[in-house]
């Protein structure tokens, strides 16, 4: 079940909206109803956001993305089609039953932090716990735990006032992660932020959902954060979908001149992250004993395995010719070669270079408890980084256009 499903979604505001919507499913452009009187903020949005998923909202001032969002919590009616949030319509719910909806599974982030400034850290984080009535030993007690969880243990007898703006954002994701909702909506909550800050508060996003596993929509108007961030980008443009995909999808297949025109200058190593290149791996128990794990890696058609402990935590790596020789008794541990890279799913295509290169072995995409979420190998990071409509004949352009951008990025830093 999608954790959030919006359906033909219309908001139009104004006296005529139920005519414009009609005019608006016909297809004409908002434009063309201006004698309506009506502004058409959202039109004929459908989507589905799966369980754990980023998936991000992006389009340029005006496109709607506010609008919509706030449609997708009950903030705003829609004028027509539904939103469903875990299996529930939320739109034919009593004022009651939003409410609770809204406290227990849906969070909400916004863009100037939306503190209350006589309120200690530490209360303001725990806001969405006294709101649902949670006695206040369990509330400081979560609200502890997510302060810590954003960097802030410590800060937690502070005001607002005395932090800065990058401390004050991760006070308003720890009230969300202390409410413990499933879903956490984030209206260009990084937008106010320095660009380094932000790219930080993008990393310990990034991280927190890696171990988290919550569902994050993310409203932004910066195509560089929508493309870091998003397992799927939602590009909004005059209240329509224009198109929904992977970062790689709208990179390499643009469906219009519009969402073209939109990628043309994105740097790949920059906006493509370990986390969406990475592929399944390969991996093998370190229980196992030599003569199984070589079958299970004949079978996966490859030569390499990573080593996990019953943790899925990474061990390190084996190698085919290394198995073949090694003594059944000894196990795994006898040939195992513990120089394996560890990055973060977060980590940018452009970092993970320097380290391909140091090593026959596959990357490891690891979360914050080192336990594998994927591999990537060095064909997948170039195959990554080829423009749409390279093939094979093409590939060694392309090798070099990739080395050359990853060399340069690397002394960048
Ligand atoms: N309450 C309202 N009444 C009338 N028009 C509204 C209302 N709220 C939004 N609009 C209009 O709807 C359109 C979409 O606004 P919205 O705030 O959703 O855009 P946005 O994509 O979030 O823009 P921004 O990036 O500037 O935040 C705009 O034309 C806006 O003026
Ligand atoms: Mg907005």
């Amino acid at each position: 079940m999608p954790a959030v499903r919006a359906e033909k979604l219309y908001k139009v505001f104004g006296r005529r909206a139920d005519r414009a919507v009609e005019l608006l499913a016909d297809g004409r452009h908002r434009d063309e109803i201006a004698d309506l009187n009506v502004t058409a903020a959202v039109i004929d949005v459908s989507f589905e956001v799966s369980p754990g998923e980023i998936f991000v909202v992006m389009g340029l001032s005006g496109s709607g993305k506010s609008t919509l969002i706030r449609m997708l919590n009950g903030l705003l009616e829609p004028t027509s089609g539904t939103v469903e949030v875990a299996g529930t319509d939320i739109t034919r719910l009593s004022a009651a039953e939003l409410r609770r909806v809204r406290s227990e599974k849906i969070s909400m982030v916004f863009q100037h932090f939306a503190l209350f400034p006589h309120r200690t850290v530490l209360d303001n984080a725990a806001y969405g716990l006294e709101v649902r009535g949670i006695a206040r030993e369990e509330r400081v007690r979560k609200a502890r735990e997510s302060l810590e969880l954003v960097g802030l243990a410590g800060w937690e007898e502070r005001l607002p006032t005395q932090l800065s703006g990058g401390m004050q954002q991760r006070v308003g994701l720890a009230r969300a992660l202390a409410a413990d909702t499933d879903i956490i909506l984030m209206d260009e909550a990084f937008s106010a932020l320095d660009p380094l800050i932000r790219r930080d508060m993008q990393t310990q996003l990034l991280e927190l959902q890696a171990s988290l596993g919550k569902t994050i929509i993310f409203i932004t108007h910066d195509l560089n954060e929508a493309m870091r961030l998003g397992d799927r980008i939602c590009v909004l443009r005059d209240g329509r979908v224009a198109q929904i995909g992977t970062a790689q999808e709208i990179l390499d297949s643009p469906n219009s001149d519009y969402v073209a025109r939109f990628v043309e200058d994105v740097d790949r190593t920059r906006v493509l992250t370990a986390g969406s290149v990475m592929a399944p791996p390969t991996a093998v128990d370190s229980g196992q004993d030599p003569r199984e794990a070589l079958r299970a890696m004949r079978e996966a058609g490859t030569d390499r395995a990573f080593v996990l402990d019953p943790q899925r935590r990474l061990l390190g790596v084996v190698n085919a010719d290394a198995l073949d020789r090694a003594d059944d008794a000894e196990g795994l541990g006898s040939v195992l070669d513990t120089g394996v890279h560890r990055v973060g799913p977060a980590t940018a295509v452009a970092d993970l270079f320097h380290r391909a290169a140091g090593t026959p072995h596959p990357i490891a995409v690891v979360d914050g408890s080192d336990r594998l979420l994927g591999a990537v190998a060095r064909d997948t990071l170039l195959a990554a980084l080829a423009p749409p409509g390279h093939d094979a004949g093409e590939k060694d352009t392309a090798t070099a256009v990739a080395a050359g951008v990853a060399v340069d990025g690397g002394e960048a830093r």
